[in-house]
């Protein structure tokens, strides 16, 4: 088992690429603090893991509030003693109006939302994370960004631009708690098959699967498993590190 002992943070845990992370970090043998603003999913992936002999709770949080974000760690560290590793992993891909639109035809509540929750959020969780990881002695925190990280497609600006903050976050972190024992990095998933891609025709997810030359979507597990190896002592020496799980969609 790879994480015993440890306490790990998931936020957005409750869906998709969030509950595959929780769901392998239980399997390694970390106590899991399932965090989402969506209490039934949440809930739901806590009995996921209990009904297969892990240990999590449930957490309530919207990312984008500083004081929840605050009371995750809290709670991870009251009930488990100590944390040791966070996933800031919600994030959403579309503003309130709930289409995609050209730069110039974005709301400014479309944008305000999106960089909240996908960019504000990672930096109130790493600004709670942090201090209780150096209370723990170390630890490790991996951010999931995007291939959007590193790249861009039309009609997601807001979306783009936040992954990119992500990643300047992600980098910031790592090269200030480097010498006292807290690793940060980012994984770039690419087009992953989770509820985020709900609102795509099947038309669309067509194009989309064609987009990386692997020619399917990624699973969640496959989001999971790098995530699972950067927050483990086996990436003792990596941080800093930006590792897109793509398909081979950045290649191009
Ligand atoms: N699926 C993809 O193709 C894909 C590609 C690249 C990056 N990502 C990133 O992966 C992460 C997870 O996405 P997913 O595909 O699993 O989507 P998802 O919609 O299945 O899951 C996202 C989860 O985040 C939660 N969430 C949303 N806003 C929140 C908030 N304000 N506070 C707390 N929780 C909140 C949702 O309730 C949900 O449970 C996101 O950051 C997304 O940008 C996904």
């Amino acid at each position: 088992m790879q994480l015993k002992d440890k306490t790990a943070l998931v936020t957005g845990a409750g869906s998709g690429i969030g509950r595959a992370i929780a769901l392998a970090f239980a399997r390694e043998g970390a106590n899991v603090v399932v965090a989402d603003v969506n209490d039934e999913g949440g809930q739901g992936t806590v009995g996921l893991i209990a009904s297969s002999g892990g240990k999590a709770i449930y957490q309530h949080i919207d990312v984008s509030r500083p004081e929840e974000q605050l009371a995750a760690v809290a709670t991870a560290t009251q009930v488990f003693g100590a944390l040791h590793i966070a996933c800031n992993n919600a994030g959403i891909s579309i503003g309130p109006s709930g289409s995609y639109q050209s730069l110039a035809d974005v709301s400014l509540e479309d944008w305000s939302r999106l960089i909240d929750v996908n960019l504000s959020g990672v930096f109130y969780g790493l600004r709670a994370q942090i201090p209780a990881l150096l209370k723990a002695g170390g630890g490790a925190i991996v951010n999931v960004a995007s291939v959007m990280a590193q790249a861009a497609r039309p009609g997601i600006g807001p979306y783009v631009a936040s992954k990119h903050g992500v990643l300047g976050l992600t980098r910031a972190a790592a090269v200030e708690y480097a010498s006292q024992g807290v690793r940060v990095n980012a994984v770039g998933p690419g087009y992953i098959d989770t509820p985020i891609l709900s609102r795509r025709t099947a038309a669309e997810l067509n194009v989309i699967k064609g987009l990386s030359p692997i020619g399917r979507l990624g699973r969640p597990e496959e989001i999971a498993e790098a995530v699972l190896w950067l927050s483990s002592e086996r990436a003792s020496f990596v941080t800093g590190g930006y590792y897109p799980v793509d398909g081979g969609f950045l290649a191009q």
